[in-house]
């Protein structure tokens, strides 16, 4: 679904990525770790084709976006939704607005119909109700999740988060991660999920949500759920991954770096 090959980008006399190369299968989560400064917001913003390599390629889809026009990178983007850190939602839109905006830019849909996707994104994050409010209305919090209902407007194949959990309370945090986990086993979304925050990535690669009969969503521990296959951890040190595999390699792994993140 997203591939980089040998990718090197610098800004200035700042190298940040040096020939990083990685793959995200469909369906997959990709986890990146890496301090401040190490080049993971870098990676989001080559894949969203809002800057370009200075070499390598990048592939979604199988087709190389580093040599689009910036009207090919745009239909590339209507398939990526990106959930930004802080939701970055326009103060003077109301949630309708915001979540709507992408659909109503795009000039495809009529009204009613724009209307019946906001509700039903809006659903997904459980926020229908806060449809008519305004950013400055909500907390921290529903500011994120309809940040993520905006990101899903318009059922994108990718989803790409910017450290979506920093500084929420442990019970909103779970929140975010929950809809994650659903986005992934029962959406099948292939996703890039930039963090810090080893506990939320743990969550992720341990749990899997199941539904009963009935349609109710359960999250459950472990086994041998397929769903657990599906991430993948990768960590930048000066611009190199310096660790890439599953989450049990992850915490396991005798690699000084990586135990100043796990320990
Ligand atoms: N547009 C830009 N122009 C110049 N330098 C940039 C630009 N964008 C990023 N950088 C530099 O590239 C490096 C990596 O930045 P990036 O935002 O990818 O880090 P990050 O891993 O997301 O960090 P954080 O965890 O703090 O969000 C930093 O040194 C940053 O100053
Ligand atoms: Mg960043």
């Amino acid at each position: 679904m997203i591939e980089f090959r040998e990718v090197c980008k610098q800004f200035d006399d700042d190298i940040v990525l040096k020939d990083v190369s990685f793959r995200i299968n469909p369906g997959e989560t990709k986890i990146i770790l890496g301090a401040s400064g190490s080049g993971k917001s870098t990676i989001l913003k080559l894949i969203l084709g809002l800057i370009r390599p200075d070499s390598g390629q990048i592939l979604i889809e199988g087709r190389d976006i580093t040599k689009m026009t910036e009207r090919e990178l745009v239909a590339v983007r209507s398939n990526i939704g990106m959930v930004f850190q802080e939701g970055a939602l326009f103060d003077s839109l109301s949630v309708r607005e915001n979540v709507g905006y992408r659909l109503t830019e795009e000039g495809q849909m009529n009204d009613s119909e724009i209307e019946a996707e906001v509700l039903e994104v809006l659903g997904f994050v459980g926020l229908e109700e806060a449809i008519d409010k305004m950013p400055a209305e909500l907390s921290g919090g529903m500011k994120r999740r309809v940040g993520i209902a905006r990101a899903l407007i318009g059922t994108p194949k990718i989803v790409l988060y910017d450290e979506p959990t920093a500084g929420l309370d442990p019970i909103t945090k779970r929140t975010i991660v929950e809809l994650m986990i659903k986005l992934r086993d029962r959406e099948g979304v292939t996703s890039v999920f930039v963090t810090h925050d080893l506990h939320a990535a743990s969550i992720i690669a341990t749990q899997y949500a199941s539904s009963d009969l009935d349609g109710n969503i359960a999250f459950q521990r472990g086994g041998d759920s397929l769903c657990l296959l599906n991430n993948n951890f990768i960590m930048l040190q000066d611009g190199a991954i310096c660790f890439e595999g599953s989450y049990q390699e992850l915490m396991t792994s005798e690699i000084p770096y990586i135990r100043t993140f796990t320990s």
